[in-house]
């Protein structure tokens, strides 16, 4: 299993008055090369699930294995490496800089890496073909559209060519066509090899023939139907 959760709870501001319990004792596990769907009602621990999986969150309790690696229970920056070698996570609302351009956009991950600036050249121009975005290169991001912006993200998303993408809701700002090609592109992608987590409910996304599992999740646990 690339992703295997066992156990896990999550639970935000713990002991102070406004403590959350978001997810609790949820197990689970993905396969490499699969594409997997979170499903569930707003306030369910979608976002928070996929921020665990995503190593951007530590968890409260459990046991979480991810691209091989366990996680050892340490303070949310110590996940940082591994998140940067592992994940690439697709935000809701893309989370572009607007008045970088798009290759910069596309090669801010790659920054605290310390790659040289002649290979990170060569890898965004390459994403940039593979999306069809070199025409934008040097637009601001503000400025383009709204499919171009999709694609950044992506491109961003795959700059460090990592084994698991996540994308948290990503089509809930786009219009069908647009939801359609990003399920393509996701699609393309699992054929080449990822391991793709998409929260959503919408059905462009749970019904999509590329998507392996749908997996509900409901008050911070797995819904079993
Ligand atoms: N940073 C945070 N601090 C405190 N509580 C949080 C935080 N993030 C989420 N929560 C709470 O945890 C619970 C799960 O939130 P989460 O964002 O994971 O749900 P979700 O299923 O993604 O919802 P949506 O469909 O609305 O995006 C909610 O009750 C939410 O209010
Ligand atoms: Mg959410």
């Amino acid at each position: 299993m690339l992703i295997e959760l066992d156990s896990v709870t999550k639970i935000y501001n713990q002991g102070q008055i406004n403590e959350v319990q978001a997810l609790s004792e949820v197990s689970l596990a993905i396969a490499p090369q699969t594409m997997v769907c979170l499903k569930g009602p707003s306030g369910s621990g979608k976002s928070t699930l996929l921020s665990i999986i995503g190593c951007i969150f530590a968890r409260t309790s459990g046991r979480a294995t991810i691209a091989g690696k366990p996680l050892a229970r340490l303070p949310d920056r110590f996940l940082t490496v591994h998140r940067r070698a592992t994940i690439g996570f697709i935000f809701q609302r893309f989370n572009i800089l607007p008045a970088l351009s798009v290759a910069d956009n596309i090669s801010l991950p790659l920054l605290p890496l310390g790659v040289s600036p002649k290979a990170r050249r060569e890898r965004v121009g390459l994403l940039m073909d593979q999306l069809a975005i070199r025409h934008r290169e040097h637009f601001p991001a503000g400025q383009v559209s709204g499919g171009e912006l999709q694609r950044v993200a992506i491109a961003r998303a795959l700059i460090n060519d990592p084994p698991i993408i996540l994308a948290d809701e990503p089509t809930a700002h786009l219009d069908s066509r647009l939801s359609r090609e990003f399920m393509q592109i996701m699609a393309d992608l699992k054929q080449a090899g990822k391991t793709i987590v998409i929260t959503s409910h919408d059905p462009l996304v749970t019904e999509h023939p590329a998507i392996d599992r749908v997996i509900g999740v409901k008050d911070g646990r797995i819904d079993v139907p």
